[in-house]
């Protein structure tokens, strides 16, 4: 009963009557009566008959009372049937249990260029990725907070994903998929909006239930950045704190109602700490229990690094990515940090405290038993095709 009103089907002159009026979600509204609704929101009994009407017989508020009531192997068959999208770096996909999850938020911290909008946009193309191929098949809610999306970046990596499928179809399922898994058909599911502040951020959060409701396809929301529109303007940090506290939730609620993984950037600022600075993610310490899973990209030296900090299903690891032209990507194991470089074994930095996943023998005789396509490009044999797949969903060390 937490679906907020803004996100049902009621007429928005209504709607803003109900907020107003302190009627914010579908809690506040259930057991009032019409007379009493219509006096208290000062809306006519019609419009109030019209509003009780969708939040007690909407089907996704049965679907949410629902979910209340599911055993822990339901909600196991359900999160194994949403999935992940991959993110074309197979060391990052193992360290995420299969790359980043549907259903769940997560935020991608780090410095200025260590490539946060690059992996966002890979992951607006990987979504897409049809199903017979190991992908969801899915589409793209994008919205970009500090301009940096960059359309021919899009293109570039869309073509790359295109030609990597091109590479792998073998059957003649695999060449239909092709057809609809082009540039051109990659973009049009790419939907973006422009906040140029907090306020239009907000308000796009609001909308987003009904837009996911009319486009159920959407299997991704990008918030890149969540920290710009957030770091300046304000000079009451609790009332900043207030509003991110319940943008989290409705994150995490979209997330889990409307069945998207929900990918946000965050910036890193210095903290000082016992005379000691280090570098941390921006917006404070109650914003870091916002998310779901934190994962923090940073530079070792001229590697680039990525860091899970936190999740509540995979432990912390640390893994090496670079960037490329077709967009991100494994680093080719020459290419990898030398051991004294090792993050595990060498402190410079608050970032390279955590130890190193370690790359054991499972996880090399897992990738042995593999096809190659492209560096960095790992697929296996399932149900008759050559598809994408993480190596983590079946060689995860948790899982040894
Ligand atoms: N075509 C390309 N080929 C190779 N590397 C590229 C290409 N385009 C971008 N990059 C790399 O990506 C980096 C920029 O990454 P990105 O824009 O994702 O940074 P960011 O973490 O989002 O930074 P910011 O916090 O400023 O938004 C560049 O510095 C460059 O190293
Ligand atoms: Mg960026």
């Amino acid at each position: 009963m937490q679906r907020d009103v803004s996100s049902y089907a009621i007429a928005p002159s209504v709607k803003v009557k109900l907020l107003n009026a302190g009627f914010l979600s579908a809690a506040d509204l259930c057991d009032l009566r019409p007379l009493q609704l219509s006096k208290e929101a000062c809306i006519s009994q019609e419009e109030a008959v019209e509003v009780l009407q969708a939040v007690r017989c909407e089907p996704g508020q049965e679907r949410a009372a629902a979910a209340g009531r599911l055993t822990a192997l339901e909600l196991l068959g359900r999160e194994q049937e949403l999935g992940a999208i991959v993110t074309f770096c197979s060391a990052l996909d193992m360290a995420l249990g299969g790359g980043m999850p549907v259903g769940k938020t997560t935020e991608v911290c780090g410095a200025p260029g260590v490539g946060k909008t690059q992996l966002c946009i890979q992951l607006s193309v990987d979504v897409q990725i049809p199903v017979c191929f190991g992908g969801l098949g899915g589409k793209c809610l994008y919205i970009d907070t500090e301009g940096s999306f960059l359309v021919q970046r899009a293109v570039d990596l869309a073509q790359a994903a295109v030609e990597h499928c091109g590479l792998l179809a073998e059957d003649s399922e695999q060449q239909e998929a092709l057809k609809g898994f082009t540039v051109e058909t990659i973009l049009s599911n790419l939907f973006l909006v422009r906040c140029h502040d907090y306020v239009e951020l907000l308000a796009e959060t609001y909308l987003l239930a009904d837009f996911l409701a009319q486009h159920p396809g959407v299997r991704l929301v990008v918030i890149d950045s969540i920290a710009f529109p957030f770091r300046h303007d304000f000079d009451d940090l609790s009332q900043r704190t207030r509003l991110l506290n319940g943008l989290a939730q409705r994150l995490i609620q979209m997330a889990t109602n409307h069945n998207v993984a929900v990918v946000l950037t965050n910036q890193m600022t210095t903290k000082v700490w016992s005379g000691q600075s280090k570098l941390v993610p921006a917006l404070g310490e109650s914003w870091g229990h916002a998310a779901t899973q934190r994962l923090i990209l940073h530079w070792e030296g001229t590697h680039r690094l990525a860091s899970l900090y936190k999740s509540p299903s995979q432990r912390e690891a640390t893994v090496p990515y670079q960037i490329t032209g077709q967009g991100f990507r494994d680093t080719p194991p020459s290419d990898q940090p030398k051991a004294s470089d090792d993050p595990s074994v060498r402190e410079s930095g608050s970032l390279s405290k955590r130890p190193r996943m370690e790359e054991d023998q499972s996880t090399r005789t897992a990738h042995s038993t593999r096809d190659e396509v492209l560096p960095g490009m790992l697929v296996e044999r399932a149900a008759g095709h050559r598809v994408l797949k993480s190596p983590g969903l079946v060689a995860h060390p948790k899982q040894q």
